[in-house]
């Protein structure tokens, strides 16, 4: 048996303007999903998630089209995950030459689903590694980053961009442009997260943007904006200036909202994370719910969320500088 594990993580800059070119910054947070996969002999899949920040769920199924899991939970979020795991194991085998390889898979996360901290792109790029290293195959880190691009591209139906799993793969602070992944420098931030419980659907809100820059030239002006804020963010990022990229985190929040990606629940914990004194504060991932970040080095802003109606959870988040590992 191989178990993997690789890092969830916060925007600081350019979440869904990434997918249209602009460049994102996408930082790692020491919060992990952890896969462990070991073979089987009869060809089929088994998946077993207890803490997904859902009710633990377990599904069994084969290889026959249209054969629908036997589970307890919301066809949704077993959808959801299912569709990722899948993917992932379709690219592990065709990595390693296995096609018809069966596989018993544990999956453990930390990292809530669905609500922007990249939990989709922890488990697909923790389990592509854990996978391909059971079949026999060690991949480098960069080709587990791009078959995670793949499988999440095949599930989100082709509206991915390569942020999320090359962030998760290689750890720390990145910078993607299209094709263009790469690690920077980044001093260690003071994130506050604020979680509201609940998630978002990635694939409607990727659209939802899309519909909009289709129909108003100012939203694709508006894209382009968020591009031109990281360009800006990346400068003070270089310089240290926590002062300035706050300043930039809200504006990126204000026109991730003009997007229509914020709710209720998130613009509460933005303003609250704001009342209580921090640099700044965004919505962080797809939007539509679930995590807000904040820069804040005082106890305010997690205090403040705590008594913030709609936020469940406020926590700290550490950058982690370690990407994809095998335990
Ligand atoms: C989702 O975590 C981030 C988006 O920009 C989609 C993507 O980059 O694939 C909304």
């Amino acid at each position: 048996m191989i178990t993997a594990s690789a890092p969830g993580k916060v925007y600081l800059f350019g979440e869904h303007a990434v997918v249209y070119g602009e460049p994102a910054v996408p930082c790692a947070i020491e919060r992990r999903a952890t896969v462990a996969v070991e073979e089987r002999s009869d060809g089929r899949l088994r998946v077993e998630a207890e803490d997904l920040s859902l009710d633990g769920f377990t599904v069994e199924y084969g290889e026959t089209a249209g054969e629908s899991p036997d589970v307890d939970v919301s066809p949704d979020l077993v959808e959801a995950a299912v569709g990722y795991v899948d993917a992932a194991v379709a690219q592990a085998r065709e990595a390693a030459d296995a096609p018809e390889a069966g596989l018993d898979i544990t999956i453990e996360s930390e990292i809530p689903l669905g609500a922007g901290l990249g939990s989709s792109a922890a488990v697909t790029v923790a389990g592509i590694a854990a996978a391909t290293r059971e079949l026999g195959v060690e991949l480098a880190t960069t080709e587990v980053a791009e078959r995670a691009y793949r499988a999440e591209h095949e599930v989100q139906e082709g509206q991915a961009s390569r942020a999320d799993t090359f962030c998760s793969a290689t750890g720390g602070a990145v910078r993607v442009e299209g094709e263009n992944c790469r690690s920077i420098d980044a001093p260690d931030l003071p994130f506050v997260i604020g979680f509201d419980g609940g998630a978002g659907n990635t694939g409607r809100l990727v659209s939802g943007v899309r519909e909009l820059r289709e129909r108003y030239p100012f939203a694709a002006d508006t894209v382009g904006t968020v591009g031109d804020l990281v360009r800006q963010g990346e400068r003070a990022l270089v310089e240290g200036n926590v002062e300035e990229l706050g300043t930039l985190m809200d504006f990126n929040h204000g026109l991730l909202s003009a997007l229509g990606v914020s709710s209720r629940s998130l613009d509460r914990m933005v303003w609250a994370a704001r009342d209580a004194g921090a640099y700044g504060a965004k919505l962080t991932g797809a939007g539509g719910g679930g995590c807000i970040v904040a820069l804040d080095p005082t106890d305010e802003t997690e205090t403040a969320l705590r008594f913030t109606p709609g936020c469940e959870e406020g926590f700290r988040a550490a950058l982690d500088d370690q990407g994809v590992r095998v335990e």
